[in-house]
C-alpha cells in the first residue's frame, strides 16, 4: 500500500486549483440512469470512490465515456448514458467498498419501477443506517422489503404516487435519494427539514437542467412535481467545498498564503468563520479564496452541524490546524458518533487532545513532531498530512487509499504550494 512521506516546516505558498466536489459528483452520477438519452458531467475529480461508481453504473448497463482529459488535467468530462438497464441490482461487493452506492438506489427505483441494493453497513466514523432513506421511499410510494442483506424497493404499477415525509434527522444521503426518486413521481412530493447542503442545490440544479420542476432549493422544505421522462443534459460539478477547506487549513498551519483557485465563498462560510476565528485572514479573490496566516493561530470553540453549520466533514481538518492554537479549543461532533480517529494520531505526533465522548479539548501546543501515523477514513487522513506540514521532521501517513478516495493527485496541489510531498509505494 502507498504511504505519504512529508518533512515539515515549509510555508505554503502560491495557488492551488480546487477540484470537482467528491459529494456533488457521487449525487450527480446516479441521475444518468433518470433518463436514457447521454448525460455529460465536467469537472468530475479524478478520485477512486468516483472510479468505483463509474463501474458501479456499467454493470446496470450504463455506458460511460471519458473525454478532454490530458494527464497533466485536474478534473475529468464524463458522458454516460442509459440507454437501457440491464440490471437493477447492486451486488455486496461494490456497495462495501463504497457506502455511497446506496444514492442508485432512489434513481433505479423511479426508472425501473425496481432496485436491489446491498446494505452498505457501517464504517470507521459511524455505523451510517439508511433508515432515513427507506422512510423518505415509503413516503414518496415505494414498497420497502429487506432480505438477506439487501434491501428491495419496489414501485406499485405505474410508478411513484409521490408523497410527503419531514425528516427527523437532516440526511444529506436521504434527501438526495428521495429527490432522485420524486422527479419522475406521478405527482407532487414535499420534503420538510431536507438537507440544504451545497451538494443537494448542485443535484437539483442538476435535475432541473434535465427538465425535473422543483421548487424551495437550497432551501429544507422542497417540492418536486413529478415529470413523465428526464431528458439528458451536461452539468458542470459544483467546487469541492472541503478540499478547499482542507487546504485553507493546511495553509494556515504553515503561516502560508494560499490561493483555493475555483473555491466559492458562498459555499463555505461556517469554514471561513472558523477560519477567521483562529486569526487567520480569508477574502474572495478574483478566481477563488485567498487564505494568508502571518499571525499566531488562535482558539476556536464550535460544533459540527448540518449545513450552513460547521462541516462534519471539515472537522479532522481544523483540529489539526488548531494543534498549534496559543489556548484551548472545543470541538464537539454532533454528526456522527466516532469522528475523532484522527484523534491518537495527532497526540502521537505531540499534540494535546483529550476527548470526551462527543467533545474534544485541543490544547494548543509549541510545537509537533514527525512520525508514521496511520490513515483510519478520509477525513482523519488529511488531517494527519496537514498536521505533518507544520511538524518537526518527517511524517509518514500509511494507508493512502483513505486519502484517494477524496483528495484529487494531493502530492501534487501540495507540491504546487511547495511542500516537501513525496508518495512511495508498497510498505
Ligand atoms: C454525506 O454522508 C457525505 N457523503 C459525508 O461525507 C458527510 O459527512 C455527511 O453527508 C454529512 O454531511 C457523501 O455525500 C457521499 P447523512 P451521508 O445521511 O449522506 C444519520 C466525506 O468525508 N443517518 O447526512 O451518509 C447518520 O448516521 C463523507 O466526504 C441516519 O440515522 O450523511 C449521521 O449521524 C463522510 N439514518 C447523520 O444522519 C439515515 O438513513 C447525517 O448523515 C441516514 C443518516
Amino acid at each position: 500500500m502507498d504511504k505519504i512521506i512529508i518533512r515539515g516546516g515549509k510555508r505554503l505558498s502560491g495557488t492551488v486549483p480546487v477540484s470537482g466536489a467528491k459529494n456533488a459528483a457521487l449525487t450527480l452520477l446516479p441521475c444518468a440512469l433518470l433518463t436514457d438519452e447521454p448525460v455529460t458531467l465536467r469537472n468530475l475529480p479524478r478520485l477512486a470512490d468516483i472510479d468505483g461508481f463509474q463501474h458501479l453504473l456499467n454493470q446496470f448497463g450504463i455506458s460511460t465515456s471519458i473525454a478532454g482529459a490530458r494527464p497533466e488535467d485536474f478534473g475529468r468530462v464524463m458522458t454516460l448514458q442509459a440507454t437501457r438497464l440491464t440490471s437493477t441490482v447492486a451486488p455486496y461487493d461494490l456497495v462495501r467498498k463504497m457506502r455511497a452506492s446506496i444514492l442508485v438506489l432512489g434513481p433505479l427505483l423511479a426508472r425501473a419501477g425496481e432496485a436491489t441494493v446491498s446494505l452498505p453497513g457501517g464504517c470507521a466514523i459511524g455505523n451510517r443506517p439508511i433508515d432515513l432513506h427507506l422512510k423518505a421511499l415509503e413516503a414518496i410510494g415505494a414498497h420497502i422489503e429487506m432480505a438477506a442483506g439487501y434491501v428491495r424497493a419496489i414501485a406499485p404499477d405505474g410508478g411513484l404516487p409521490g408523497g410527503r415525509y419531514s425528516f427527523p434527522v437532516v440526511s444529506v444521503g436521504a434527501t438526495e435519494n428521495a429527490l432522485m426518486a420524486a422527479v419522475l413521481a406521478r405527482g407532487k412530493s414535499t420534503l420538510h427539514n431536507a438537507a440544504r447542503e451545497p451538494e443537494i442545490v448542485d443535484l437539483c440544479n442538476m435535475l432541473v437542467a434535465m427538465g425535473a420542476q422543483i421548487e424551495g432549493i437550497g432551501t429544507s422544505d422542497i417540492t418536486i412535481h413529478g415529470v413523465d421522462r428526464l431528458h439528458g443534459a451536461t452539468y458542470m460539478v459544483m467546487p469541492d467545498r472541503i478540499e478547499a477547506g482542507s487546504y485553507a487549513c493546511a495553509a494556515a498551519i504553515t503561516g502560508g498564503e494560499v490561493t483555493l483557485a475555483g473555491a466559492r465563498m458562498e459555499d463555505m462560510e461556517a469554514t471561513v468563520q472558523a477560519l477567521r476565528d483562529a486569526g487567520v485572514h480569508v477574502e474572495p479573490a478574483k478566481n477563488g479564496i485567498h487564505v494568508a496566516a502571518d499571525g499566531p493561530l488562535r482558539p476556536v470553540t464550535l460544533s459540527t452541524a448540518p449545513y450552513p453549520g460547521f462541516a462534519t466533514d471539515m472537522q479532522a481538518q481544523l483540529m489539526a490546524m488548531l494543534c498549534l492554537a496559543k489556548g484551548s479549543s472545543v470541538l464537539t461532533e454532533t454528526i456522527f458518533e466516532n469522528r475523532y480517529m484522527h484523534v491518537p494520531e495527532l497526540n502521537r505526533m505531540g499534540a494535546h487532545i483529550e476527548t470526551k465522548g462527543r467533545t474534544a479539548v485541543v490544547h494548543g501546543v509549541q510545537k509537533l513532531t514527525g512520525a508514521e501515523v496511520m490513515a483510519t477514513d478520509l477525513r482523519a487522513s488529511m488531517s494527519l498530512v496537514i498536521a505533518g506540514l507544520a511538524a518537526e521532521g518527517e511524517t509518514q501517513v500509511h494507508r493512502l487509499y483513505h486519502l484517494d478516495r477524496g483528495y484529487e493527485r494531493l502530492e501534487e496541489k501540495f507540491a504546487l504550494l511547495g511542500a516537501d510531498v513525496e508518495r512511495v509505494g508498497g510498505d
